[in-house]
């Protein structure tokens, strides 16, 4: 099933007038990394993975499992020609990983990362405002997108495992960037959702903690967030 819907994804691609291959570079090469970058790959784009050991053997066998031409790199090696930017990297690390990273003006920086610090009682909100305002904060010439921070990378590669439609919540200031990022998300079979600009951030990375807070709680509750506008 996975295989026939990254085929029907790539023929979407290259068959809707004004689809671009864009240059990706996927920052962090651990589990979201390692499922958006083949994903994404699937859709016709090249992947640059941007990883802080570009030649362990994890990264190298990354790079033969996305098609396309992909390849590995230092993070800050792998923005330099790319369009959009994953930041797929530790939730509490990501105001110090995205200025490591250089200028980042103009590109469009998909955010799938949640701010959650460990407490005595489970997880808790680490951080006053949210990511994506602080990576929106640390790069403020780029297009910051919030997305895919509200399902497990195991629903991202195999959506269909749900049972039903997925969403994926998307905050960000620019049009144009939400509408490209919306493009990556449908192309994988997933639902994408306009939740307005990136000062909702907070909410949606929120939403995770609730999400966690059931799947490894008392109830052991899974669920996915399925959201739809009101015609
Ligand atoms: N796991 C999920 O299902 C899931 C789902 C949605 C959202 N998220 C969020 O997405 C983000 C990534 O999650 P993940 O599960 O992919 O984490 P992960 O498996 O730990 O991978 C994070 C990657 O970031 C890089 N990294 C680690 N420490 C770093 C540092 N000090 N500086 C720069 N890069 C560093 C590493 O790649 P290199 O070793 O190659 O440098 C590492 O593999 C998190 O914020 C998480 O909350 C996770």
């Amino acid at each position: 099933m996975q295989t026939i819907r990254s085929i029907l994804a790539a023929l979407f691609l290259f068959t809707v007038a004004g689809a671009q291959a864009e240059t990706i570079a996927v920052i962090g090469t651990g589990s979201v990394g390692g499922a958006l970058g083949p994903e994404f790959a699937a859709q016709g784009h090249t992947i640059v993975y941007g990883s802080r050991d570009p030649s362990r053997s994890d990264v190298a066998e990354l790079v033969t499992r996305t098609v396309g031409g992909a390849s590995a790199t230092t993070q800050a090696e792998a923005v330099k020609d790319a369009d959009i930017v994953v930041l797929a990297v530790p939730g509490l690390l990501v105001e110090e990983i995205t200025k490591s990273l250089g200028d980042l003006s103009g590109k469009i920086i998909i955010d799938p990362t949640n701010p959650l610090k460990r407490s005595e009682t489970g997880l808790e909100f680490g951080v006053d405002t949210s990511n994506g305002q602080i990576i929106q904060a640390a790069a403020p010439d780029a297009y910051v997108v919030k997305a895919f921070n509200t399902l497990n990378w195991k629903t991202m590669v195999d959506p269909e495992e749900s049972g039903g439609p997925v969403s994926i919540p998307l905050v960000g200031d620019n049009a144009a960037a939400k509408a490209t990022v919306a493009a990556l998300v449908e192309g994988m079979g997933l639902e994408a959702i306009d939740l307005g600009g990136i000062e909702n951030a907070h909410w949606v990375e929120g939403m995770l903690i609730l999400w966690i807070n059931n799947r490894y709680g008392s109830t052991r509750d899974s669920f996915d967030y399925h959201l739809r506008k009101v015609p």
